[in-house]
This record gives C-alpha cells, sequence and structure tokens, in this order.
C-alpha cells in the first residue's frame, strides 16, 4: 500500500528540513512530475489533481505542444525589456486576446500574475481619468465576500474577511467601498423575485455612487463568477446588465475580474458572454491564460479605455520588468491553441455536466449522510462547488461536533490522503466570513470521463468517512 501522506498533526521531525516559509500551516507533501491531471509525490504516489491547483492547470501537466513551444523560444530569444523591445510572442498573444473579444476589446497588456494584474486593472482605470482629465476619480466601489489578489491595493479593493484580517489596520479605506455579493441562494429574500434582488442590488450601487459623489467614482470591480471566498457563486440574471447601467449613467468604468472564471473555464473563453453578454471596460485574466506553464496575467482593454489613452498620453504608466516575458507569453499562446485546437471547450463543458450530474446524484440520494447539510451543489463546465451547511439543524439533521475544525478543510485534507487534489474553503456563507463550508472542483479542461468518476468516488468516499466521524 502506498505510504500515506502527512497529516497537520504528525511530528514535523520525521520531515526533511524545508526552508520555504509554507503557506499551510503544515507541511505540504512534495511533487517532483506531473502528467495530465495526475501528480506524483516524492513519497512515490501517484495522485489526481481535480483543482488544477487553483484553477489553473487547464490542460494538466506536460502537454507537449506547450513544451516544444517553450523550448524553441529559449532557443530564439528568452527576455527582453517590455520598455525598450516587444517580442514576437507577445504580440501574437495580445492579437490573440483582443480578437478573443467580438470586438469587446481594443488593447491587451500583460503582467507575471492575478494579483499583479488586478493591480494594473486599477492602475490602469485611473490611468484613463487622469488623462482624459477627470482627475477627481478616485473611488473604487468593490463587493464584500469578494477576493482579488493578495497585496495590499487588491487586498482593499475586495472583501477577503479572512485574508485581510492581519493587514486590515494597513489597508487602503479612504479610496475602496464595498456593496452586497449578488449571492441570491443564501442572501435573496424569500419575498422577492430575481429581478426585486436584482433592483436592490443595483439601488444600493447608485445610493453608494451617490454618497461617494458619482464623479468620484473610477469604477465597480466584480468577479464575474465568485471564486475563492464563496465558491463558484454566478450571478443572478441580469445582474451585470443592472450593474453596468449605474456605471455608464455616471460614467464610471464596469470592470471584471477573470483571473479565475475565464479563459475556458466556464466553457466560453470568456465568462461574461454567458451574464447578459456585457462586456467590461477593463478585464483582468491569468490562470487559464498560462495553463500553469507560466506566471502570465493579461489586462484586456476596451476601445473606450484605448482611445482614452491613445488620444492622450498615448503609453501605459504602469509596469513590471518581467511582463510580456518572451518564454511566457510563447507557452500562454501554447497553451490557448491547444485549448482551441483540441476543442476543448467542448470537451469540458461535456465532462463538466457529467461531474455536476454525478455530484447532484451521490450527495442528495436518500442513501447519502451528507444529503441534509448539502446547501448547494452549482458551477458549470470545468467549475463546480458543493456548500454544505451544518449550522442549521433541523428534525431530519443530526447533531455534528466539528471539534473546532471546518468540515471544507478536514474533506479537502481526507481527499488528499486518498489521492485526490481538491479545494475546501470556509467563510463563504455570511459577510463576516466566519460560516460556510465548501469545496471547490475545476479540473482540467481535457480530464476523462472515467477521471472524473473517479473524482467523485474518491470525494465521496472521504466526505462520508469525515462525516461519519463528526456526527454527533
Ligand atoms: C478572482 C481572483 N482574482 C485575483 C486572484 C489573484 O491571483 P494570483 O494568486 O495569481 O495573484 C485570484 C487568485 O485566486 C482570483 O481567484
Amino acid at each position: 500500500m502506498a505510504p500515506a501522506l502527512t497529516k497537520p498533526e504528525e511530528p514535523q521531525k520525521t520531515l526533511k528540513p524545508t526552508f520555504i516559509l509554507h503557506r499551510a500551516p503544515w507541511r505540504p507533501p512534495i511533487a517532483v512530475s506531473g502528467e495530465g491531471i495526475y501528480l506524483d509525490l516524492e513519497d512515490g504516489r501517484r495522485i489526481i489533481d481535480a483543482v488544477g491547483g487553483a484553477a489553473v492547470a487547464c490542460i494538466g501537466n506536460g502537454h507537449p505542444a506547450v513544451k516544444k513551444a517553450m523550448k524553441e523560444q529559449i532557443d530564439k530569444l528568452s527576455y527582453v525589456y517590455s520598455l525598450q523591445l516587444s517580442n514576437q510572442p507577445a504580440e501574437e498573444l495580445a492579437d490573440y486576446l483582443v480578437n478573443s473579444g467580438n470586438g469587446a476589446f481594443e488593447l491587451c497588456t500583460f503582467v507575471s500574475g492575478g494579483s499583479e494584474a488586478m493591480e494594473a486593472v486599477m492602475k490602469t482605470a485611473r490611468q484613463y481619468f487622469y488623462d482624459t482629465k477627470q482627475e477627481q476619480r478616485v473611488n473604487f466601489i468593490g463587493r464584500q465576500l469578494s477576493f482579488h489578489g493578495n497585496t495590499l491595493a487588491t487586498l482593499s479593493l475586495a472583501h477577503h474577511p479572512g485574508r485581510r484580517a492581519p493587514y486590515a489596520d494597513i489597508l487602503h479605506v479612504s479610496n475602496f467601498h464595498h456593496v452586497s455579493p449578488a449571492y441570491a441562494k443564501r442572501f435573496q429574500r424569500p419575498d422577492e423575485t430575481e429581478e426585486d434582488y436584482v433592483e436592490r442590488l443595483r439601488k444600493e450601487l447608485e445610493d453608494k455612487f451617490l454618497e461617494l459623489g458619482p464623479d468620484t467614482v473610477i469604477g465597480f470591480v466584480a468577479e464575474t463568477v465568485v471564486g475563492a471566498t464563496t465558491g463558484v457563486v454566478a450571478p443572478p440574471k441580469g445582474y451585470f446588465k443592472a450593474m453596468k447601467s449605474v456605471c455608464d449613467k455616471y460614467g464610471a468604468l464596469f470592470i471584471l475580474d477573470e483571473i479565475m472564471s475565464g479563459m475556458g473555464r466556464l466553457g466560453t473563453l470568456h465568462a461574461w458572454e454567458q451574464y447578459d453578454g456585457v462586456a467590461p471596460d477593463l478585464q483582468a485574466v491569468a490562470k487559464g491564460l498560462g495553463g500553469g506553464y507560466v506566471s502570465i496575467g493579461a489586462v484586456l482593454m476596451s476601445k473606450r479605455i484605448a482611445d482614452g489613452i491613445r488620444d492622450s498620453s498615448g503609453f501605459w504608466k504602469h509596469g513590471h520588468t518581467y511582463q510580456a516575458h518572451p518564454i511566457a507569453t510563447a507557452a500562454a499562446l501554447a497553451v490557448q491553441r491547444v485549448i482551441t485546437g483540441e476543442n476543448l471547450l467542448s470537451n469540458i463543458r461535456t465532462q463538466g455536466a457529467l461531474l455536476g450530474k454525478l455530484l447532484n446524484e451521490r450527495l442528495l440520494s436518500s442513501k447519502s449522510p451528507l444529503a441534509p447539510f448539502v446547501f448547494d451543489i452549482r458551477g458549470t463546465a470545468g467549475w463546480w462547488a458543493v456548500e454544505f451547511d451544518f449550522d442549521e439543524p433541523s428534525p431530519n439533521k443530526p447533531a455534528v461536533d466539528l471539534k473546532g475544525g471546518t468540515f471544507g478543510l478536514l474533506v479537502q485534507q481526507r481527499c488528499m490522503e486518498k489521492g485526490l487534489v481538491i479545494m475546501g474553503f470556509h467563510g463563504g456563507s455570511n459577510a463576516e466570513g466566519t460560516k460556510g463550508d465548501h469545496l471547490m472542483f475545476s479540473p482540467a479542461y481535457n480530464v476523462k470521463e472515467e477521471e472524473i468518476i473517479k473524482i467523485v468516488d474518491i470525494f465521496i468516499e472521504g466526505a462520508e468517512e469525515v462525516f461519519s466521524e463528526i456526527v454527533v
């Protein structure tokens, strides 16, 4: 039998020393190689990655076309500095991305990841108003229970209570404001229709504009589908149209963060295509752009932004040393060609539908001990979440004792021991970030049917085992 993974409570002395300050409170096992959705660990085990790291590895590890493109690029040109020289793969990738928006975008620029992309979005939005002589615009409106990155400005823009907490006292507060999330299943009132709920949210945004002074607002910023905080929460119908109408009315920008939801994760290249088809003025993408082969993000700009900047300063005032890196852009271009060339959006729509069907069948069956605790199973194409609710006991819900742990993390750990990587989260069901447990699945777009079945089998086994240990 394969050796078990190290659990957080196991003595650290059995492990080799590490000089990395790791992100998890336990020592993560060491991966040595990967192939498709499989990862091989130093301890000899082969595990399945059902979440692509963090919705990143969208075509799995080791794709020959990407490896070839990266090797060829290294042989040709490894680095130029973007203030001095552009490069061929960056120009080609920009062409591809701008044309992927069916007219929504006119220019694009590159950075090295998601947080950098959202920082760049904010600075580009501000530059647009600075260049177009509206310097009084200084306020961003984000949403509670959102996540836009781990830098100080992106933590300020977003509202992820757990990730903000240690830094709350040094975050920017005067330029960043928040309105309610769009999470109907949790926050739509029983006496409201979907239209009423959207109208309440629209009005709240308009009231926030009026409170701040409408001509001081730079833009409203949202994840098209929310990821790390609430877990694959899509907006109600008409929501983005309503929110954009407020931005348009007061001349502010409508800005979308598609770092997790974009580049095919939801079965279309841009997630907004599925939600009212409302294109943003500015958009950030990252994870599915480089598919984990390289560190890359991009900012996509509409004609309005492009014209505003081209007609004044004419250049981007923001930048980093590694932006538009030739190897990163060559790899990302290859990843995008694999997605289109192998028809992977169609595959992930099919396999995602199977994943959703199996999760529903297995978790909600009359035999499932977890059924009474399943609050929601949601998602589409390559992105799914299961949300559990242990907070409100009812006659058919036995009491549980989580012993100070959180169900999401316990299931994540148990699945890891069983050879399955998924992500567990806590705190997505109230604005304070103290309640709610969900687990997230985001497999590679080239995942196969038998792999989906295996993922669900291991997940159900892990979740039921954890449950049997906490039920009182
Ligand atoms: C919606 C969203 N925005 C921004 C980020 C930050 O990206 P990165 O971790 O690459 O800095 C993430 C990462 O999970 C994300 O999900």
